[in-house]
């Protein structure tokens, strides 16, 4: 996890005061019983998640809607396009090499999510502006890097994936949700089986049994840089990292294309509506371009991240690396080296898929649900295209996963509405009190508490501070547009009172 992490997809959360169709959908779910506080107060001493319950303190900062997400798990939904995008990148990391995990339980250790993978105290994602904690040693994961290390001292096959629901709190719009779902892959080789304990001999032999391709990839800087991505020199040889880093480069860009190739095929096969959605990649007959840039992980070293042309812009899709071997050292196998990756499977599947908007995801509307399907279905016209991608580049072993390009059913109109309010005259965090006054988080989290997936985006108009006073202003812009149907007037207004109010009474600040 970066400070400006792109594959950041956040949530607008489900209404927790007003909504009969949340209150009903949490009826149909048995999981969402088990979800309760022990005591009804707004501050209760335990949470019961599951089957187990956890004290909580100073540090627990997790609304009712965001566990209600928990059980949700779209990773494993047959059908849903994000279940989908799993299954077509673990398809490139098969077993018996790669171990699949997609069941491992999101409530995790700080020391899971953070010390073991080496991140400084002051890290900015430690704090509870960013991170949902259930007490001060307990967090809802933030990344799958979380289960890195106890995946290592399990050392049950030399490659893994890790897919699961991951929860971050930060900003509101078309691509950020504060539930979102990554794919964490790591590939190790052990210095005692390698044939003469040559390591970089045995990954170039490796990297030769991998599909060769013929896509464009800038790749400009060096595998080391002294400085800028270091190699880890007491662990690991110069040759040993050349080889790590083509190794894990290879495996990543034929996933990069078998992915953008299905794109590409479904766009080809697709209605024009489809087609002429804003968020399409793949309808261009322009050759897919890709980039290595190098990037700063706390446990990787060197590091890059891979970055997608994207209607005229780079997209970054993963973050990677030669895995600092502290990690290994730690889990118990210090003979295994090795490189992982993280990457966000929404962003992925909103390409994909051509999704335009991340709140579709959590949609439980038919008219969404219905139009995925099972991937591998219809394979009758795979053999005209197999080995030949539709996406500037060839790579061995693609076939048709006959993916469909999302329909959109409506567009309902928006409704935006400002609020603007001073913020209280408050000092700065101190080390004995750990919550600082103020954090654009916060007010993030109350527009999304109270206007669920009802709000389609946030942003701050302006600020100011005011002479003499010293006071600051803060004027907020919310989008409030259903995917399933227009909402009326009032509801909006409704709505938006409700988040002024709230503003007030847990911010403290005084509305202009
Ligand atoms: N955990 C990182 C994030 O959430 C992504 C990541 C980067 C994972 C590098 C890795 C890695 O395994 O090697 O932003």
């Amino acid at each position: 996890m970066r400070l400006k992490s792109t594959a950041r997809f956040i949530r607008a959360a489900q209404c927790r005061w007003n909504s009969s169709i949340s209150r009903s959908a949490r009826q149909e779910n048995q999981f969402l019983k088990d979800i309760q506080c022990r005591h009804s107060s707004t501050k209760p001493s335990a949470l019961t998640i599951g089957n187990e319950t956890y004290p909580t303190d100073s540090w627990t900062n997790i609304p009712d809607s965001i566990l209600d997400a928990l059980p949700r798990r779209l990773h494993l939904q047959p059908s849903h396009p994000i279940s989908l995008t799993r299954r077509l990148i673990e398809s490139r990391f098969q077993s018996p090499t790669y171990i699949h995990h997609n069941t491992l339980s999101p409530i995790v250790s700080v020391a899971q999510n953070f010390d073991s993978l080496g991140f400084p105290l002051d890290h900015p994602g430690r704090s509870r502006t960013d991170t949902y904690y259930i007490n001060a040693a307990t967090v809802l994961r933030t990344h799958t890097s979380a289960h890195q290390a106890d995946t290592f001292a399990l050392n049950a096959s030399p490659g893994f994936l890790i897919s699961a629901d991951v929860y971050r709190r930060d900003a509101i719009d078309r691509s950020h949700y504060p539930v979102f779902h990554q794919m964490e892959g790591a590939r190790m080789w052990d210095r005692r089986k390698v044939l003469g304990g040559d390591i970089a001999k045995a990954v170039w032999a490796d990297l030769e049994t991998l599909p060769t391709h013929s896509m464009q990839v800038s790749d400009p800087n060096p595998t080391i840089h002294p400085d800028r991505n270091p190699l880890q020199a007491t662990h690991h040889t110069h040759e040993e990292a050349e080889a790590l880093a083509a190794h894990l480069k290879r495996s990543i860009e034929a996933v990069v294309l078998e992915i953008f190739t299905q794109a590409r095929l479904a766009s080809l096969s697709t209605t024009p509506s489809a087609k002429s959605s804003s968020s399409s990649i793949a309808t261009s007959e322009e050759p897919l371009q890709i980039r290595w840039i190098e990037a700063y992980f706390p446990f990787t070293s060197p590091s890059w991240e891979l970055e997608v042309l994207w209607q005229g812009t780079w997209l970054e899709v993963l973050g990677c690396g030669i895995v600092q071997q502290t990690l290994p050292i730690n889990a118990g196998v210090p003979d295994q080296v090795g490189w992982a990756f993280g990457l966000g499977l929404e962003r992925i599947a909103m390409l994909l898929f051509g999704i335009p908007d991340i709140r579709l995801f959590w949609s439980k509307d038919e008219r969404f649900l219905s139009q995925f399907g099972e991937p591998g279905r219809s394979l009758d016209h795979v053999e005209k295209r197999a080995g030949v991608s539709a996406a500037g580049g060839t790579i061995e072993g693609i076939r048709d996963w006959g993916i469909k390009r999302f329909v959109p059913f409506s567009k309902y109109p928006a409704s935006p509405r400002d609020v603007a309010f001073w913020l209280p005259l408050t000092s700065s965090p101190t080390s004995s009190n750990p919550n600082p006054p103020f954090h654009e988080n916060d007010v993030m989290e109350i527009i999304r508490d109270i206007g669920g997936d009802l709000v389609e985006d946030a942003q701050m108009l302006d600020d100011f501070v005011q002479k003499g006073t010293g006071r600051k202003s803060l004027c907020y812009r919310i989008v409030y547009r259903s995917l399933e149907r227009t909402l009326r007037g009032e509801d909006v207004s409704d709505l938006h009172t409700k988040v002024g109010e709230e503003l007030v009474r847990r911010l403290g600040v005084a509305l202009r």
